[in-house]
């Protein structure tokens, strides 16, 4: 028992010194807080989602409803169809694969993804259900997948991209997989105009400067990224409110008081946070055409 607990104090305590790291020696990339939080913070019910949900239709309650309402709506924004090969970029521990899988049987699906602990979860995952030969998940980076140039009808990044180095190497790399009219959807997170990202948003989450910019810039590097048809539009709304205010009474229930490091549980109720949140973040979904 007090070995048990020794054990707990000692992991809460490691935590929180790479946690106290990530944000006075900022640097390296997005496994850095991914790796500290593992599958132990997400706040699904049962789903290993990590996005903040699209609370929009009001029969969504949960955050596994939520979470997985947003993937359904960047799907259908894509146009996503039987006859596609996607990539996906920065699918996390693989729900959102599994769940375009089961709604559009695409031919298949590339996943790309930075963090080794998604890559093995979500691999598991996949074989599990018997998909491995459709749901080809690999460790690599957004903005050079190594794909062949035009081979793939469309590109996803469910709330991944603000990550990447830089978004817009990024976009580079997805005009050059897509074969000529294909498209590139993404749920995104952007500062609002005339505001940015806090200092310990951005060195936490691993956000580039690079990729601070509002959405009206977000839709010209598209365009000069040489995409078309370009819409990019905020959701905020349906997003970040919602999950705000239902994020601080998820955070008291029993599931995640037992699994979530106590500093984090603490930092994600802090008025601190939420207002950073709601003040300074857009989410936009955005959609370009090649
Ligand atoms: C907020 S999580 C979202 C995961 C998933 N899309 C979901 O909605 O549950 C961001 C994901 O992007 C991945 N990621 C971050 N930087 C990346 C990069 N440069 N290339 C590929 N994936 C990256 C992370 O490892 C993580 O899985």
């Amino acid at each position: 028992m007090t070995s048990g607990y020794a054990r707990g104090f000692a992991n809460a305590a490691s935590e929180a010194l790479r946690l106290l790291g990530l944000l006075l020696l900022p640097g390296g990339d997005a496994r850095r807080i991914y790796g500290l939080l593992g599958s132990a913070h997400v706040v699904g019910e049962q789903s290993l989602f990590m996005n903040l949900g699209y609370w929009a239709e009001p029969s969504v309650r949960t955050f596994d409803e939520a979470s997985a309402a947003l993937v359904d709506l960047v799907g259908r924004t894509a146009g996503l169809s039987g006859e596609d090969t996607v990539l996906d970029a920065g699918f996390g521990f693989g729900d959102q694969d599994l769940r375009w899988y089961e709604q559009y049987q695409p031919r298949s699906i590339i996943g790309v993804n930075i963090t080794p602990l998604h890559v093995a979860r979500a691999r598991e995952r996949v074989a599990a259900r018997g998909l491995s030969d459709r749901i080809d998940l690999r460790e690599g980076s957004a903005t050079t997948t190594g794909l062949p140039a035009e081979s793939v009808d469309k590109v996803l990044a469910v709330e991944s991209a603000f990550h990447f180095d830089t978004r817009e190497d990024f976009f580079r790399e997805a005009l050059r997989v897509l074969r000529p009219g294909g498209r590139l959807c993404a749920a995104d997170i952007v500062p609002l105009p005339g505001r940015s990202f806090s200092y310990p948003v951005r060195s936490i989450w691993h956000v580039p400067k690079a990729n601070l910019y509002p959405r009206d810039t977000y839709a010209v590097k598209l365009e000069a990224a040489g995409f078309r048809n370009v819409r990019v539009t905020s959701i905020r709304e349906h997003v970040l409110e919602p999950h705000m205010r239902l994020l601080a009474r998820r955070l008291d229930e029993p599931d995640l008081i037992a699994r979530m490091n106590p500093l984090m549980r603490r930092a994600s109720k802090s008025p601190g946070y939420n207002r950073d949140v709601l003040e300074s973040f857009d989410y936009v979904l955005a959609v370009a055409e090649k």
